[in-house]
């Protein structure tokens, strides 16, 4: 079992979980983590923040029954798997210009960090309402813009992360550009087995968990991977469900 050190709630939805689990603490910046709060509850990936002596960071946004069950009731985690994923390249690019969507904002940090170190200067647009850990952001980003519309900046490479919709844009607006996006796919077993996460790049598929999560935006079938983001939705919506109503009974059931 693996001990959540620290929750902290930073609005109703994300909360900042410090979670222990010796075996991530290599974790290097742009991989991340599969997480089962119990035996029976399905896996969940999440991006690294950050790591530590012991384990590792991470935001949580609840969007469903395990990232609830995690937030809500789990004090340890029974399985944890990673660090997972190819590393982001850490390279001395120039100017690297990142676009964050929400959670997207946690990746982006641990990357950030690790290229700033590199003599890179960094350039974050904060494209969504939710701003979490702004003030680390302005501690690493040489600029912050936080604004919905997209701007265009001088990039040798830009980088995108949290929404499968931002990274389309940006191959519009940065036609000459390399950008590398994260891909956002439903993932089960991360290791190569289900094929949950396919990707189409160039025509052929890939696969997000090992070959990703960090591809050539150019060369990713967007559209395809837009139109897989509901897929689950319905069955997610009723585990969600089952699930309130299971901590519902729990509560009456305490107070009886
Ligand atoms: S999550 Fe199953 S193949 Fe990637």
């Amino acid at each position: 079992m693996h001990p959540i050190l620290e929750k902290i709630k930073l609005s109703d939805a994300v909360y900042l979980l410090k979670i222990s689990a010796k075996h991530t603490a290599s974790a290097k910046p742009g991989q991340f983590v599969m997480l089962q709060p119990t035996e029976l509850s399905e896996p969940i990936p999440l991006s690294i923040l950050e790591t530590f002596d012991g384990g590792f960071t991470c935001l949580v946004k609840v969007v469903g029954r395990t990232s609830y069950q995690i937030v809500e009731e789990a004090q340890e985690l029974y399985y944890v798997a990673g660090p997972l994923g190819k590393p982001f390249p850490i390279e001395d690019y120039g100017k690297v210009v990142f676009y964050t969507y929400s959670w997207g904002i946690a990746p982006a940090l641990m990357i950030a960090k690790a290229l700033k170190e590199k003599g890179n200067y960094i350039t974050l647009q904060h494209t969504s309402e939710d701003f979490y850990l702004r003030e680390e952001a302005q501690r690493v980003f040489d600029e912050v813009i936080h604004d919905k519309g997209l701007k265009v900046f001088e990039a040798d490479l830009v980088v995108s992360v949290g929404s499968n919709s931002l990274s389309k844009s940006l191959v519009f607006l940065y036609p000459n550009a390399p950008i590398k996006s994260m891909v956002n796919v439903h993932m089960l077993d991360a290791v190569g087995l289900c094929l949950v996460c396919r990707v189409r790049v160039e025509g052929s598929y890939v696969l997000a968990c090992c070959d990703g999560p960090w591809f050539d935006a150019h060369k990713v079938d967007w559209d395809n991977l837009i139109e897989r983001e509901g897929t689950y939705q319905e069955q997610e919506r009723v585990a969600f469900e089952e699930y309130k109503k299971i901590l519902k009974r729990k509560e009456l059931k305490g107070n009886g």
